[in-house]
């Protein structure tokens, strides 16, 4: 046999166990070991390729081309085992990892608003229902407004009920920039407001003033730094302290229910005279006492006759005009409303107390 016939031979005998062992390939380990008994450099393939080189020249042609050939044969034999080994694979995982359309979804996680924001929109409908308007009042604000033209003048022992953070501006003397340690100084604003629209004949006032307020304090169950706070105030021709009080039980029992129970005790603010705390019975003790309210009774705001000063400050003739004001914590109304025993979970962002809401 010529050295041209053995190779011959060689690449015919190398198609057969070809096409045997093309059938072993089932995944990427028998593909490579398919790959190097047949296309590596040390294949039969690459062997007759070699021996082209010093075969006699009227050999050369004829088993270039037989190489050629055998080369593309197996090329083509190992792609189309690859393709069905893949198909093969992804037919295998389809039916092992059954995906069952009918199975619910899952949940998608909706917002909600924060119970601060839910309470305050509750006590929003029930004034308006009783006639009063919101007006929006700043955050910081100058110890004039804050204090003085509330009747707490410069030194006054008095500001030490609501202690707060000045802002370090130069050249303000006695004016201060302050955060508003209440939405008391609103009252100022919104009278000065409105009575600037007629000083002789000023229209009467009925307004609540939402707003977050800042205190230095020391924070426990009852006491944040930061919290909102609801401000009223009535101004007109015969306002009594019948009609704070109507007003303000009246809003007890549109939110906590008819059963609520309110109770008055007079106090003192500056800027109100005579003035009283409101407070409404503790959710969780039911009136004997407890943890959250101390002795029953949860206080839940400050209100009183607003002072002829304030009036005065304000545009109002004292001789003509009377009025009433009350300031509420907001979220001690929530923690009566939801039954919450500490005020520090408002600001503290756990998903599983915001979540119960
Ligand atoms: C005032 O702030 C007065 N401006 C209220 C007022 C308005 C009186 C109009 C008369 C007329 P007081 O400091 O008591 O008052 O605060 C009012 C309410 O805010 C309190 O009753 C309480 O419900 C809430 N509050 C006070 N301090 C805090 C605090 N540190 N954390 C949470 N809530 C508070």
């Amino acid at each position: 046999m010529t050295e041209y016939e053995e190779i011959i031979r060689k690449l015919k005998a190398d198609k057969e166990n070809a096409k045997r062992d093309v059938k072993l390939i089932v995944d990427e380990s028998t593909a490579a070991k398919f790959k190097t008994s047949y296309l590596s450099p040390a294949s039969v393939l690459a062997e007759s390729t070699q021996a082209i080189k010093t075969l006699d020249p009227k050999y050369k042609p004829l088993v270039g081309q037989a190489s050629n050939e055998h080369k593309q044969y197996l090329s083509g034999l190992y792609d189309e085992a690859v393709i069905s080994m893949k198909e093969n694979q992804l037919k295998a995982s389809l039916t092992s990892e059954k995906l069952d359309i009918t199975l619910p979804g899952r949940p998608v996680q909706r917002g909600r608003l924060h119970p601060d924001t839910q309470i305050l929109r509750e006590l929003l409908d029930i004034f308006s229902a009783m006639g009063f308007q919101v007006f929006q009042s700043r955050e910081v604000e100058t110890d004039e407004y804050n204090f003085q033209l509330l009747n707490f003048p410069v030194g006054h022992p008095a500001r030490d009920m609501q202690d707060t953070y000045f802002m370090d501006v130069a050249d303000r003397g006695d004016n201060p920039l302050v955060l508003r340690t209440h939405t008391s100084p609103g009252q100022i604003r919104v009278m000065r407001e409105i009575s600037s629209l007629n000083p002789v004949d000023p229209p009467p006032v009925r307004v609540i003033v939402p707003g977050m307020v800042y205190r230095y304090e020391q924070v426990d169950v009852r006491h944040e730094t930061q919290f909102d706070q609801l401000e009223g105030l009535a101004v007109g021709e015969g306002i009594t302290f019948s009609d704070l009080k109507g007003t303000l039980t009246d809003m007890a029992r549109r939110l906590f229910g008819p059963d609520a129970r309110t109770r008055f005790r007079a106090s003192y603010f500056p800027f109100t005279e005579p003035s009283a705390e409101f407070d409404i019975q503790c959710f969780q003790c039911k009136g004997a006492g407890c943890g959250v309210c101390g002795g029953g009774w949860l206080e839940i705001g400050g209100s009183g006759m607003v002072h002829p000063n304030v009036l005065r400050n304000g545009g109002y003739d004292p001789g003509r005009f009377t009025g009433f004001a009350f300031g509420f914590g907001v979220q001690r109304i929530a923690m009566l409303r939801y039954g919450i025993n500490d005020i520090r979970y408002f600001w503290d962002n756990d998903l599983r107390f915001l979540e119960q809401f």
